[in-house]
């Protein structure tokens, strides 16, 4: 992707910024609402302590109650006297007082004797209840709570029946049942035995509060627990009596305000509380918010589960806290992103000028300008790329000075040679008519001459040196020469091995070894063959002079594909060329040698040919050690 490093700098520091902080803010929110749940959690679970306490309290006050009644004189005095119209009284009386909605005297067999409830109904047995039986086996005050049938209920009173009948209303998630109304009702119940002064059984007398519709315990246990506290109007806390998974008494509302009799508990809660007999806390849904809940079970007498307590804590207002802290989390959030921002910008842009001002230095370097150099600012990796660059820019340049003074250099020396060339052919044309008719004069006058003539030495003299110039001349003739050679496919090899051969058994050559490395199948090139075996004989030839007839010469071809040329090189051992020579060697005229010996033309004209060829000849030397000539040849395709 195109994105430029400041974009990519400026992203990095902020998906930093962004992934530490959503880390932190996620983590954070996490641990508050962990730790608010689990406090919540115990907090209920204390809760539901309380409202134990409270509801187990009620149980006893009962209890007290019926106890209490049971010791009372009159009670006594009217079963001892089989007179019932006073206690009768009596028992109205207390009922009303102690808001009991339940106060029956039995015999000693357990047949009513009275119901304060419902004087009109008496005469049928309690004797198989569960609380009387209870009694008539331990002789002691007993209290529970108890389901009480409906038949049993019409019996205590109608309007008590009345009160316990509750239609089922449908609740999300309850477990399916088949009824659709409970009948029954649940109460709070004690029963007492009645002792004469001798310690005998007179009867019994059992009174109970019923829980259906009955407020009394859940709105205590809400005002003490809770204290009335509300948030957004709701209670934050609640409280239902549970008959069996049915609400018959509570202090959650329906969505109208009213009290959300009739709905029953999650199926979830109902296997564990009503089925396991284990307590539950936990979220639960209960008519329509959601409350940190706990219920446990309620039994009776005999240990049976027959109902659940509960107490539940508003989530909203937790949850509330939970979001609130969201919100300032990520408001603290994006209060370090927009100051992460505005520093990684200026960072950004601090890291990146050196780089531009580097870029751009680069790109005028590319584009000629050799002098360019960038300042040192910094002593980072950016501050060493600079001084990286900057030897790099003044190497390139002194590279570039040393090229364009070589090849400077090269162009004179062609450009000297050539006018010397040109010179030297005029000069030899001019010369060569006026030499040939000396030569052919003397010549006539030496043969005219008598063999014992004085002159004939002088002649023959003339004749000589006549005949040097000559050679001179034809030297000078060739160097000059401006024809085009005329080439044909050769094998280099070939004509170097050839070469060899001629001249390997002469005199110079008895001691020299002589090293061939060619490379096998080297291409063929288009070369004049007579003028190029003239150049390795002049080469070959002053290398056995230069070595005085003893030494070694190598002679090596090979192709350089890179170069698409053909490099015939020549390492002799001989004496080597001082500095001051080197440079005028392919002079006309340069020699080292003798009069008699050299007359300097060999690498002059070595030279033109093979500019003539397109090729190219270089000499590398020690003095004392020996030379390399290096010719290359170009390969045409
Ligand atoms: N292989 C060599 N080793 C040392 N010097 C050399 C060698 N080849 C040529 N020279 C020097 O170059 C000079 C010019 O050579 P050249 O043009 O062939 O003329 P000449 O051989 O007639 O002197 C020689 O006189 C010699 O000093
Ligand atoms: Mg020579």
């Amino acid at each position: 992707m195109n994105i430029s490093l400041r974009t990519k700098l400026i992203i990095s520091f902020l998906a930093l910024v962004i992934v530490t902080g959503s880390v932190s803010t996620f983590a954070g929110i996490n641990l508050i609402g962990n730790s608010i749940i689990r406090e919540q959690q115990d907090r209920v679970r204390t809760n539901l302590y309380s409202a134990r306490e409270i509801y187990l309290g009620e149980l006893k006050e009962i209890k007290d109650i019926v106890r209490l009644t049971a010791l009372r004189f009159f009670i006594k005095e009217a079963l001892l006297k089989n007179e019932l119209e006073d206690m009768e009284e009596e028992l109205l009386r207390i009922r009303e007082e102690e808001q009991l909605d339940i106060l029956t005297l039995t015999d000693k067999n357990g047949k009513v004797l009275f119901r304060a409830s419902n004087p009109g109904v008496y005469g049928d047995s309690q004797a198989e209840d569960e609380l009387i039986n209870n009694v008539m086996l331990n002789n002691k005050a007993v209290a529970s709570t108890q389901i009480i049938s409906r038949e049993e209920l019409e019996k205590e009173g109608q309007d008590l029946a009345e009160q316990a009948y509750i239609k089922f209303i449908p609740t999300p998630n309850e477990k399916p049942r088949t009824e659709n109304k409970e009948t029954s009702g649940m109460v709070l119940k004690a029963a007492a035995p009645i002792m004469s002064y001798s310690n005998e059984l007179l009867g019994f007398i059992y009174g109970a509060r019923l829980l259906n519709r009955d407020y009394e315990i859940v709105d205590k246990v809400k005002d003490t627990v809770y204290e009335g506290v509300k948030y957004e109007g709701k209670d934050i806390g609640t409280v239902t009596i549970f008959q069996g998974d049915l609400r018959i008494s509570t202090n959650v509302l329906n969505l109208d305000g009213s009290r959300a009799i009739g709905t029953r508990v999650s199926e979830e809660v109902y296997d564990q509380v009503l089925v396991e007999g284990l307590p539950w806390i936990g979220r639960a849904f209960v008519v329509n918010n959601w409350y940190i809940s706990a219920y446990e079970p309620i039994k009776n007498i005999k240990g049976e589960i027959i109902g659940i307590l509960y107490v539940g804590l508003l989530e909203k207002k937790f949850t509330d806290i939970q979001k609130n802290t969201m919100w300032i989390f990520l408001g603290i959030m994006l209060a370090v992103m927009i100051p992460a921002l505005i520093i990684s910008y200026f960072l950004a842009s601090g890291i990146l000028k050196p780089i531009n001002h580097l870029a751009d230095a680069a790109k005028r370097l590319a584009h000629g300008d050799l002098t360019q150099r960038v300042e040192l600012t910094s002593r980072d990796e950016i501050g060493e790329l600079a001084q990286v660059f900057n030897f790099m820019a003044s190497s390139i340049k002194e590279r570039d000075d040393q090229l364009k003074a070589s090849v400077q250099q090269k162009i004179q020396e062609s450009e000297r040679l050539a006018s010397l060339g040109r010179l030297a052919a005029g000069v030899a044309h001019e010369i060569n008519n006026p030499l040939g008719a000396i030569l052919l004069y003397s010549n006539l006058l030496l043969e005219e001459s008598e063999p014992q003539d004085s002159k004939i030495e002088n002649l023959k003299k003339i004749v000589r040196e006549t005949t040097r110039c000559k050679e001179i001349v034809k030297g000078l003739l060739e160097f000059g020469r401006k024809t085009e050679p005329k080439k044909e496919l050769s094998d280099i090899n070939e004509i170097l091995t050839r070469v060899l051969s001629l001249v390997e058994k002469q005199a110079p050559f008895q001691n020299i070894r002589i090293n061939k490395t060619f490379q096998p199948y080297i291409p063929m090139i288009m070369i004049d063959k007579t003028q190029i075996q003239q150049v390795f004989m002049n080469i070959i030839l002053n290398a056995a002079e230069a070595m005085q007839g003893k030494g070694s010469l190598t002679i090596s071809t090979r192709l350089l594909e890179f170069e698409n040329s053909i490099e015939i090189g020549f390492t002799d051992t001989g004496s080597g060329i001082s500095h001051d020579n080197m440079k005028r060697l392919f002079e006309p005229f340069f020699t080292t040698k003798e009069e008699t010996k050299g007359i300097g033309l060999g690498l002059a004209i070595s030279y033109g040919i093979i500019k003539n060829h397109g090729g190219n000849i270089e000499v590398k030397s020690q003095i004392g050690k020996g030379a390399t000539f290096i010719i290359k040849l170009p390969v045409k395709k």
